[in-house]
């Protein structure tokens, strides 16, 4: 045969063959294409190899480089329609993939709840002042709640229909001998230190706590002064939803213990603390009031734009507070406050109503 006959087969093969593959619409089709020019047995190209031992032995190599040439372009070919095929059976993926005019998925970047945003500033601003960090738990027993804050057994703030109490392992009735207190395993060195609770009806002992005072015992409990502390967490109170309350909120606790503490270290802390939270010259208003664990008690007002804000309590550690941790009274003094942090969240972004806070609605949360 000659060479000419010969490569004109082939060229015929590889303008035929790649066409029907391109035109198989499915995968039956295109099998029978493959069997019909690459069939092993009975495929047209292995014909046309048959005939490469009859083409005259000169030109038999050049023969068989180019019956290389096309049987690869041919089995590419193939490869391709099976390859188009595959995509066209996942339509949505390739639609994704191909066209530019669809618009893009949008990645919305999660963000700190603006409460915690204020959280970590009032850290650390505190934190620049010289203040650590100290936590306490949110479930309390009687103890550091109330009896070691100086609030006695019969004080109103005590009261059921105030708190938030939990009826935990013994059904949470104490005893019932009536004392709030015996239900709670103290440490030893507890009842030495302060006296038994008087007697008073039975009621639950373990509560939400109702502020975060309870961690200045705790940590004063851990160390001996100075003590230089603040702690933030969530308080609980039954108090209705409005604009300005919700039953859970809350503070900053500061506290700070050592020799010579005064009531003008107070102001001037609480002032710094204003100035640096509010980026302004904040002045500090005190107005006498009453907490058990403070004396003397002050309500703290913080001027800010156009008026007069109520930030929340403090005072001098009352003495009673010292001796029930083991601090003698006569050598050290302390301030403490509680600070409402919602109401500094509120007034530093223009928040009119804290419920906003606590709704989980993400075109509020995503403005801060
Ligand atoms: N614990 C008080 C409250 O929740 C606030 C306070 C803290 C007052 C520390 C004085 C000292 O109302």
């Amino acid at each position: 045969m000659a060479l000419s006959d010969f490569l004109t087969e082939l060229d015929a093969l590889l303008g035929e063959a790649p066409a029907a593959f391109g035109a198989a619409g499915d995968a039956a089709a295109l099998e029978a294409a493959r069997v019909q020019f690459v069939g092993a047995k009975s495929g047209r190209l292995k014909a046309v190899q048959k005939g490469l031992a009859a083409v005259d032995k000169a030109d038999r190599p050049a023969a068989g480089k180019r019956f290389n040439e096309v049987k690869q372009a041919i089995e590419s070919a193939h490869q391709a329609a099976v390859e188009r095929l595959a995509s066209a059976s996942r339509p949505a993926a390739a639609a994704r993939c191909a066209d530019p005019t669809v618009p893009g998925d949008c990645r919305r970047l999660g963000r700190l709840h603006p409460i915690t945003q204020t959280i970590e500033e009032l850290k650390e601003i505190m934190g620049r002042l010289g203040f650590s960090v100290a936590d306490g738990p949110e479930i309390e027993d009687q103890w550091y709640n109330f009896e070691a804050l100086n609030i006695p057994a019969d004080h109103p703030a005590r009261n059921p229909l105030e708190n938030f109490y939990l009826e935990l392992g013994d059904g949470g009735r104490g005893t019932g001998d009536g004392n709030h207190g015996t239900a709670v395993e103290l440490p030893s060195q507890h009842t030495q230190q302060y006296p038994a609770p008087r007697p008073h009806p039975p009621a639950p002992s373990f509560l939400l706590r109702s502020q975060t005072s309870t961690v200045q015992i705790r940590a004063m409990e851990r160390m001996r002064p100075p003590v230089r502390i603040i702690s933030c967490g969530r308080v609980y109170r039954p108090d209705t939803a409005d604009a300005t309350h919700f039953p859970m909120f809350h503070q900053m606790e500061g506290l700070l213990v050592d020799r010579g503490v005064t009531m003008a270290d107070l102001k001037s802390t609480l002032r710094l603390f204003a100035r640096s939270a509010f980026a302004d010259d904040v002045h500090i208003r005190f107005r006498p009031s009453f907490f058990p664990f403070t004396e003397p008690s002050v309500e703290v007002d913080m001027s800010w734009a156009d008026g007069w804000i109520e930030m929340g309590g403090a005072g001098m550690v009352d003495p009673n507070v010292l001796q029930a941790v083991g601090y003698d009274p006569e050598e050290y003094s302390g301030f403490a406050f509680g600070l409402g942090i919602e109401r500094i969240c509120a007034r530093r972004h223009g928040i009119a109503d804290i419920r906003e806070l606590f709704k989980n609605d993400v075109r509020f949360l995503q403005q801060f």
